[in-house]
C-alpha cells in the first residue's frame, strides 16, 4: 500500500497529467486536491488526446476511482462539460468512477468577471491569470463568504448566500471595476439546474478516502500548477491562489500527514512559464523559440505561448525542500534531443555575488543572472527507448547531473507524450 503525492516542481505544465495517467495503472484512487480549471493536464493514450481541467488524470482508466476533493474550486458548468465530454468518449459510465466533495467551493460567474476585469485594470502589472475566477473564489473561501457544493444542494442556503454575495459583488463590479452587474435569477436558475446534474457525484470525499486508505488501497494525489505558483512558496504575487505544494494534499483532501508515503516531483528537462513573473533562465531568443516549437509549448488551458528557458537546478532544489520530494520524474527529455549544447543553471549571480538559493525579494530575484554549466547534447531520437541504460551516454549524464545538483533521485524519465513513452527507473508503489 502506498499513498503518493505527485506535484510540479516548476511553474506548472511539467507533464503531471501524463505521469499520473502512467502511474494510475498501479493506483486504486486518484485525487485532485487544489486548484481548479486553471489547470490543463494533457493525457495521450494511443492516438487519443484528452485535456483534463478538473477531473483527475486517472479517469481514462475506467476501473479506477477519481476524487475531486474539498481543496479544489469547482466551476460547475465546466465540470459538467468535462463529464459530458468524457462520457462521449466512453469514460465515467458507472457511478463508481467519480466523487466530488461537498466541501469544495464553487467558482461563480462573478468570480470570473472580477478576475478578468481586475487583470485588465492592472494593465502592464497584470499577473497573467487564466481568467477562470480562481483567485476571487479562494478569496471568498478565506473570507468565509464562499459558496460550497453542499450549499448549492440546499436550496434555501444557496438562495441566501447568493443574495448576500451579489449585493457586495455587484457594488464592486459596477463602482470599482466599471463592469456589468449580475441578476440574481440568471445565476440562481442556472446553478440549480447544474446542481441537479452533478448531485449524484457529491459525497464527503474525506470519509471515502480515509476508508480506502484503511483498506490498504494505493492512492495517487494529483497536484495542479507547480511549486513556484504556490501562494506561500512561489514567486509571490505572481502565483496562483492555492497551496500547490505536497502538503496541500492533506488540507485539500482531508487526510492526515501521517498518511502520505512518498512525494514525487515532476520537472521538465528544461523550464517553462505561462503568465507573468520572474523566470531567471528564460530565453528570449531563438533558442527559446526553438524549445517552444520542439516542445509544443502552448498553454493547455488558454493556448498562450509558454515562456521557455533552460533547466534551473536552484529552483528545483528549492522545490525539493518545500515539498519533501523523495523521487523526481523528468519529462520531455526528447525535446532536448536536437540541441548540441544544453545548459543547466547551477546558481545565480546578484550584484557580483553568487547565490545558490532563491531570494525572497522579487526585485532581487528579477535581477539574478543565471550561472550556467554547459553539457553536450546527444543528437539522437530517444522517444523509442524504454530502458534507462539504453539512453545515449550524454542523456544519462544530463539526468545524473540534474540528480547531483538538486539532491534527489530520478525515478522516471518521460521521452514522449504518450502513456508508453516512459522509462520507469524505480517503482514508487514498491
Ligand atoms: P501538466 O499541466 O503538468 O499536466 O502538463 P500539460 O499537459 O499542461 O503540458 C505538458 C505537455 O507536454 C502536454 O502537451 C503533454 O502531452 C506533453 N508531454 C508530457 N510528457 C512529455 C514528454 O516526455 N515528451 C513530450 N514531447 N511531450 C510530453
Ligand atoms: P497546470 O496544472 C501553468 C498560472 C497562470 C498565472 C498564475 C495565476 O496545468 O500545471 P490563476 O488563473 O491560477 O489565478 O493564474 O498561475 N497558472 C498556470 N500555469 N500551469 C497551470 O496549471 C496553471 N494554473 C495557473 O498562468 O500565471
Ligand atoms: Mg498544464
Amino acid at each position: 500500500m502506498s499513498n503518493i503525492v505527485v506535484i510540479g516542481t516548476q511553474w506548472g505544465d511539467e507533464g503531471k497529467g501524463k505521469v499520473i495517467d502512467f502511474l494510475t495503472e498501479q493506483a486504486d484512487i486518484i485525487v485532485r486536491f487544489q486548484g481548479g480549471n486553471n489547470a490543463g493536464h494533457t493525457v495521450m493514450v494511443k492516438d487519443q488526446t484528452i485535456i483534463l481541467h478538473l477531473i483527475p488524470s486517472g479517469i481514462l482508466h475506467p476501473e479506477k476511482k477519481c476524487i475531486i476533493s474539498n481543496g479544489v474550486v469547482i466551476d460547475p458548468r465546466e465540470l459538467l462539460n468535462e463529464i459530458e465530454l468524457l462520457q462521449s468518449e466512453g469514460f465515467i459510465l458507472n457511478n463508481d468512477s467519480l466523487f466530488i466533495s461537498e466541501g469544495a467551493h464553487l467558482v461563480m460567474p462573478y468570480h470570473k468577471r472580477i478576475d478578468v476585469a481586475r487583470e485588465n485594470l492592472k494593465g502592464g502589472e497584470k499577473i497573467g491569470t487564466t481568467g477562470r475566477g480562481i483567485g476571487p473564489t479562494y478569496e471568498d473561501k478565506i473570507r468565509r463568504i464562499g459558496i460550497r457544493v453542499i450549499d448549492l444542494l440546499e436550496e434555501d442556503v444557496f438562495n441566501e448566500k447568493l443574495k448576500a454575495n451579489l449585493k457586495e459583488k455587484n457594488f464592486y463590479l459596477i463602482h470599482y471595476l466599471k463592469e456589468k452587474e449580475f441578476k440574481f435569477e440568471e445565476i440562481y436558475e442556472e446553478y440549480l439546474d447544474l446542481a441537479e446534474k452533478i448531485k449524484e457525484y457529491v459525497v464527503d470525499t474525506s470519509v471515502i478516502l480515509n476508508k480506502e486508505i484503511e483498506n490498504g488501497k494505493n492512492i495517487l494525489f494529483e497536484g495542479a500548477q507547480g511549486s513556484f505558483l504556490d501562494v506561500d512558496h512561489g514567486t509571490y504575487p505572481f502565483v496562483t491562489s492555492s497551496n500547490t505544494v505536497a502538503a496541500g494534499a492533506c488540507t485539500g483532501a482531508g487526510i492526515g500527514p501521517t498518511k502520505i508515503d512518498k512525494v514525487i516531483g515532476i520537472s521538465k528537462a528544461y523550464a517553462t512559464r505561462v503568465g507573468n513573473g520572474p523566470f531567471p533562465t528564460e530565453l528570449v531568443n531563438e533558442l527559446g523559440e526553438s524549445l517552444r516549437a520542439k516542445g509544443n509549448e502552448y498553454g493547455a488551458t488558454t493556448g498562450r505561448p509558454r515562456r521557455c528557458g533552460w533547466f534551473d537546478a536552484v529552483m528545483v532544489k528549492h522545490a525539493i525542500r518545500v515539498n519533501g520530494i523523495n523521487g523526481l520524474g523528468i519529462t520531455k527529455l526528447d525535446v532536448l534531443s536536437d540541441f548540441s549544447k544544453i545548459m543547466i543553471c547551477t546558481g545565480y549571480k546578484y550584484k557580483g555575488e553568487v547565490c545558490s538559493s532563491i531570494p525572497s525579494s522579487l526585485s532581487k530575484l528579477e535581477r539574478c543572472r543565471p550561472i550556467y554549466e554547459e553539457m553536450d547534447g546527444w543528437g539522437l531520437d530517444i522517444s523509442k527507448i524504454r530502458e534507462y541504460n539504453k539512453l545515449p551516454d550524454n542523456a544519462r549524464r544530463y539526468i545524473e547531473r540534474v540528480e547531483e545538483l538538486v539532491g534527489a533521485k530520478v525515478i522516471l524519465v518521460s521521452v514522449g507524450s504518450r502513456r508508453d513513452e516512459t522509462i520507469l527507473l524505480s517503482n514508487p508503489f514498491i
